[in-house]
């Protein structure tokens, strides 16, 4: 069994157990929000097949899931890149020039706000104040914040990660 594979197992093995848990108490619309937190916190989105799985545990229509799933613009139904860059567009970071970075960030990664490289090694995503407005203009990757951003520092830190992601 590949690596991937035993991974993919053991999500769906958390997810099932995380589901029993739940399974006594009333299938509330809160209870399928939680779940659903949770299949986006061990997948990082929304993954079909594990869609399926919380239809067909917790005996609600997939059509349903969904619906509720695309109404909460938190839940992402979409496959994220291996690294997640969100550029932070508040109010702090674009009166310090968050536009140009943006639009350096779309030059360097040939893609949009909601978008993925080609490669699949980063997602694009906006983000409105990440807490960090001292540091303005500010964006951050995988959780880690960097800040005092300027165009050629967005390529430093790009090429950072493709130089390691190459390396690995
Ligand atoms: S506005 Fe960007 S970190 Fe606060």
């Amino acid at each position: 069994m590949s690596c991937s594979v035993k991974a993919q197992d053991s999500k769906l093995s958390e997810l099932n157990r995380f589901m029993d848990a739940l399974k006594g108490a009333s299938r509330s619309e809160s209870n399928l929000i939680a779940i659903l937190h949770k299949v986006q916190e061990l997948y990082g989105y929304l993954d079909r097949d594990a869609m399926d799985e919380v239809a067909a545990t917790m005996n609600i229509p997939t059509a349903h899931i969904w619906g509720v799933a695309t109404f909460y613009h938190y839940f992402k139904l979409k496959k994220p890149g291996k690294h997640v860059i969100a550029i932070c567009l508040g109010t702090a970071c674009y009166i310090k020039g968050a536009g140009e970075i943006l639009e350096k960030l779309k030059e360097e990664l040939k893609t949009d706000i909601g978008g993925m490289t080609s490669d699949g090694l980063f997602s694009l995503e906006e983000a409105r104040c990440l807490g960090a407005c001292g540091l303005a203009p500010v964006m951050m990757i995988d959780g880690k914040i960097y800040g005092s951003l300027t165009p050629k520092k967005v390529s430093e830190i790009l090429q950072g990660y493709r130089k390691r992601s190459s390396g690995e």
